[in-house]
């Protein structure tokens, strides 16, 4: 099969499972097992030592958790995964393993609100501090670097503002420093974006989202560029903090994958069309989207996305009292966090994943009171614009 190299549509349904030595069951069958019996004594000696490979325990390894494992790393252009019980899980693993007590982490302006939580949690603890900077280009990124600096941490596009981070920019300043680059690529999902590609070091996912694809999972997987990196954080955070993925979400994750490229083809055409009813709009302000011809980044998304994706942002006429209005008189699409879902989901990042940032830093980073992010989903274009119509019919 590895004759020649594969597209990413292919490998999504095939990767990691070859060997008919299970009844040939075309689907990955599911391990539902939390420990492995050694034929002998000898045997389970010899893997504990390594000098045999094979299972153990599960939080050590397990079939089904491994072939999405080597399922996500060839779609992600890397060498090797590990999946975790939540993409905060993989955050924290990483975070944790590229730091020690008194360094120093370069983060794009926006971060998931929970990353940035584990931020403080590791200043407050450890002294490793940060700076959360615009990464526009590279002398503007080699200002804050300190001797202590030991990585660069960034999402692109930023959640909710859309804005996008030039990785090409990062990963010279990540080259020309010694400094590892880290990307969580949930936004775009690894269909439309491949940081490793680009030169970044790692790559992880919130798998909850677009990856899974249908809202019944909670799960985190993170790619690595060398596989020695990713077996010595298998033996070691990921082994002693314990945050593994269970069989059962990696078989649905596993799932769910098959259909990455079509949901994602789906997802992109079905914002481009919403954005286009948008634009004629008249209680629409602003839109972001980062294929969105207009947009003052498009050159940096075409570079580096293969598509714009499913999120869309955008602000309403009339500030908060206009943007809930509108919401609360959607019927089709529901009002909920999340995001990567069938259904389209819309969100007051405000008052909901943004409102524990304080006023003046959400204002400061584009998240104004009437700004709603939209989570566009697979269902026919026709209706999610007719119930959006009625909506802002309320707004009149
Ligand atoms: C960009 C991003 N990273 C990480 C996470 C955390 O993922 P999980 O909720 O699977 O722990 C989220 C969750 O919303 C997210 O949006």
């Amino acid at each position: 099969m590895k004759d020649h190299p594969l597209h990413k549509d292919t490998v999504v349904i095939h990767e990691g499972y070859e060997d008919q030595e299970h009844y040939g069951s075309l689907a990955v069958p599911l391990y539902q097992t939390s420990t492995y019996s050694f034929e002998n004594a000898a045997q389970g000696a010899s893997r504990f030592s390594g000098n045999e490979e094979g299972y153990i325990y599960s939080r050590l390894g397990n079939p089904t958790v491994r072939v999405l494992e080597e399922r996500i790393a060839a779609i992600e252009d890397g060498a090797a995964a590990l999946a975790f019980g939540s993409g905060m899980a993989a955050v924290s693993a990483i975070l944790t393993h590229v730091t020690k007590a008194g360094d120093h982490v370069l983060c794009s302006r926006g971060i998931y609100g929970c990353t940035f939580g584990l931020l403080k949690i590791m200043e407050d603890k450890y002294k490793i501090t940060h700076d959360l900077i615009r990464m526009d280009n590279e002398e503007e990124i080699e200002k804050f670097i300190r001797p202590e600096t030991v990585c660069i941490y960034l999402e692109t596009p930023i959640n909710p503002t859309m804005e996008l981070v030039n990785l090409e920019a990062v990963v010279n300043v990540g080259k020309k420093h010694g400094l590892q680059v880290i990307v969580d690529n949930t936004f775009t999902s690894p269909y439309l974006q491949n940081p490793i590609s680009a030169g970044a070091d790692f790559v992880l996912h919130s798998a909850t989202k677009y990856i899974n694809g249908h809202g019944d999972v909670v799960g985190g997987l993170l790619v690595g560029k060398e596989k020695e990196e990713i077996a010595r954080i298998r033996g070691t955070i990921q082994k002693d903090y314990g945050g593994i993925m269970s069989p059962f979400d990696a078989w649905l994750l596993i799932r769910g994958l098959k259909t990455l490229p079509i949901r994602m083809e789906r997802h992109s055409n079905n914002a481009e069309k919403l954005i286009a009813f948008l634009k004629n709009e008249k209680h629409v302000e602003e839109i972001y989207y980062p294929f969105d011809k207009d947009n003052p980044q498009f050159d940096i998304a075409k570079r580096q996305m293969r598509a714009g994706g499913g999120l869309i942002s955008f602000t309403v006429k009339g500030g908060m009292q206009a943007a809930q209005r509108f919401m609360d008189h959607l019927q089709l699409i529901k009002i909920a966090v999340s995001l990567g879902d069938a259904e389209t989901l819309i969100q007051h990042p405000a008052t909901m994943t943004h409102s524990g940032v304080p006023a003046e830093d959400r204002l400061e980073m584009g998240i104004t009171d009437s700004l709603l992010r939209l989570s566009v989903g697979l269902e026919h274009p026709d209706d999610l614009i007719r119930d959006m119509k009625t909506a802002f019919m309320a707004l009149d």
